[in-house]
Parts: C-alpha cells; structure tokens; sequence
C-alpha cells in the first residue's frame, strides 16, 4: 500500500492541518509506504517572501517531525528537489481541460482574494496531481478541502490509461471520520484555515497554552447554555468536534458529559485537550527546529528515495506518449 499526502510551507500549521492530515500521515507510517512531500512548488503559486519561504520549509519539516513523523519509515521530501513534479505536471496540463480547473473552488477562492496572480493558480490541481501519481499512490489522507483535487487526480489517472494503457494507480482520497473539515472559531461558517482574516479563529499547532486558552474562551457560540451539536450551534459544533477529534471520545459522549453544565467548563477543557495534544509536539519542535543541518540531511535523504520512484514512473509516460529517449 502507497500512501502520498503534502503540506503547503506557508503559514504556521493549525488543527484543521493536523486532524485533517498530519495526525493520519502519523498513523499510516507503520503499515503504508509513505511519501510525504512539502510543496514549495505549490507555494509560490502565490507571492513568497524568498527568506520567509526558505524558513518555514525547513521549519515545517521540523513540525512534522515533531509530530510523529518518522524519517526511517516514511520518505519526508521537498517537491522542488524531486524535478519529476515539475515535468509529469506540464505532461498532465496538456490533457486537462480548461473548464475542469476553473471550476475547482481553490482556484475561484485566490483569484479573488489576490489581485494579481499567475497562471499557476489555475494549473496548481494538475501539479497536485503529478504529485500523487508519480508514486502509484493507492491512498491520499487530506482534509475535505481537497476532494475535488482528489477527484481531478484521479480523472486524469484513467484518462490517461484509457489513452495510453495503464500507467497509474487510480488514488483515492480518505478523510477522517473526525475533523475532516474543522472550522474557523470566530466564523464557524468557515474553514479553518491559514490565510484566516482573524488570529483568534485559528489554533496553531505552535500557539503558546495561553493564546490556545484565551481562543477558545473567545470562540464564538449562540446564546443559549447546551453543548449539543445543531446546524443553529455552529460554533458549538466546532468546539465539540474539535474535543472529540483530540481525545478520541464521541460527539454522544462529550454532549452526555456536559448536560446542564454551560459553556464555562466545556470550554475549558476543550481547551486543556488541546493543550494536552500540542504540548509534547511544542516540546520536541523546539529541540529539532535549530538543527538546520540534521533537518537538511533528512530531507536530501528523503529526496533521493522519492527521486528513485518518481523518475521510473516519468520514464513509462514519457514512452507511453511517444517521446524519444534519451
Ligand atoms: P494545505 O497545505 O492547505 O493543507 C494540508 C492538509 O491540511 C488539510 N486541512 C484541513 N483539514 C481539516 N480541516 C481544515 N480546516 C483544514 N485545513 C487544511 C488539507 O486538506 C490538507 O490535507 N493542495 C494541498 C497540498 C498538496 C497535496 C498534494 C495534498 C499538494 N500536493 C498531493 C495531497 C496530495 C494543500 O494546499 O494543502
């Protein structure tokens, strides 16, 4: 079994990026092959600051380390090392209709969020499609965000059999049962999510216990007093899927538990889980992320085992399509 997922190295991570993905990539290590690249190729899709860029690369793989990420097991890489990407991409874009990427909501939600853009932030989905198919990936653990992406990828896995013979696995996607799509605290219609207009609404990963407290004190929620999930408890929804998603129990459960007890104590220990959760990852980050030199040798390490992959996959499409050796 092949898994592939990626990780954008913009923004300090959040809990939507944990439970969404992190955590999952975490526990299919013991059982998959792995291959968990960062996209930087996926960053500059929108304007980078170069020195910020390189920063948080190296610390971004510092924090999926420190969250379980494990480099014996699992091929932790940086997608600009592993030129395959680049290349299956631009093979993939001349078979992909245009209307197909209009459509995607990524896509519609930066071209209007960002006056000037490039063209890449239409073919973004097609480089997340090399991505995964250049590693025969079986399995992609992502977030609910993702799925039409996933689908995308898959499209263009059979179009591209159907025309060519089989080439690629066909992937699919997974999501988890738990915290596949954890909303914004401030706006519980939103997604959670790096480029937030609001600091409060988003819980990183790396956020100090206090600011975590003092979040998920201010987090929005109706003006009734019952911790019960509803489509009119939006913000008591998220705050209830976020404590179930951190400690394992039920949405039933937790309901049970806080019946006719308010939103004080409720509220407080959806905050002492989060804390419980993200200090053991704070502890270890701080301990790998001065390491410049042991991060950077674990990522050469893992580009060259993804490069091994990747560049025999690139080698049967470009027979399949006609293209001269070498
Ligand atoms: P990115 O970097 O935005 O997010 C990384 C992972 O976090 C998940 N996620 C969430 N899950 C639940 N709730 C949320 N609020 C939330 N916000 C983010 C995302 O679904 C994702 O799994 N395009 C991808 C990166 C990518 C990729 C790939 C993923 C590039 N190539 C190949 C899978 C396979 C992205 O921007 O993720």
């Amino acid at each position: 079994m092949r898994i592939l997922s990626g990780i954008q190295p913009t923004g300090e991570k959040h809990l939507g990026n944990y439970f969404g993905a992190i955590r999952r990539w975490v526990n299919e290590q013991a059982e998959a092959d792995c291959f968990y690249p960062i996209v930087d190729l996926h960053a500059i899709t929108v304007a980078q600051e170069p020195t910020e860029l390189r920063k948080s690369t190296l610390s971004l793989a510092a924090l999926l380390i420190a969250s379980g990420i494990d480099p014996e097991r699992a091929t932790l890489f940086v997608q600009s090392h592993v030129p395959e990407h680049a290349r299956l991409a631009w093979v993939l874009e001349c078979m992909t209709p245009y209307g197909d990427l209009r459509r995607m909501p990524q896509y519609r939600e930066k071209s209007q969020t960002h006056a000037a853009f490039g063209v890449a932030l239409l073919t973004y989905p097609v480089l997340q499609a090399a991505d995964i198919l250049l590693y025969q990936a079986d399995a992609v653990p992502v977030g609910e965000d993702q799925r039409q992406h996933l689908e995308l990828a898959r499209d263009l896995a059979q179009r591209f059999n159907n025309r060519f013979g089989e080439t690629f696995t066909v992937p699919r996607g997974t999501y988890p049962e738990v915290g596949a799509k954890v909303m914004d605290l401030q706006d519980p219609a939103m997604r959670m999510s790096t480029s937030s207009e609001s600091d409060l609404g988003v819980v990183r990963i790396l956020d100090p216990p206090e600011h975590i407290r003092k979040k998920i004190r201010s987090a929005v929620t109706d003006s009734g007093r019952e911790v019960r999930r509803s489509p009119d408890k939006p913000g008591i929804t998220t705050l209830i899927e976020i404590l179930a998603a951190a400690s394992g129990e039920s949405a039933e459960q937790i309901q049970e538990r806080y019946t006719g007890s308010g939103y004080g104590p409720f509220k407080a220990d959806v905050a002492d889980a989060i804390v419980e959760l993200v200090t053991p990852i704070q502890r270890r980050y701080a301990e790998l992320r001065n390491d410049q030199a042991e991060l950077t040798r674990i990522l050469a390490r893992g580009a060259t085992k993804a490069h091994a992959v990747a560049a025999q996959t690139l080698q049967r499409v470009h027979e399949a399509i006609g293209f001269v050796p070498p």
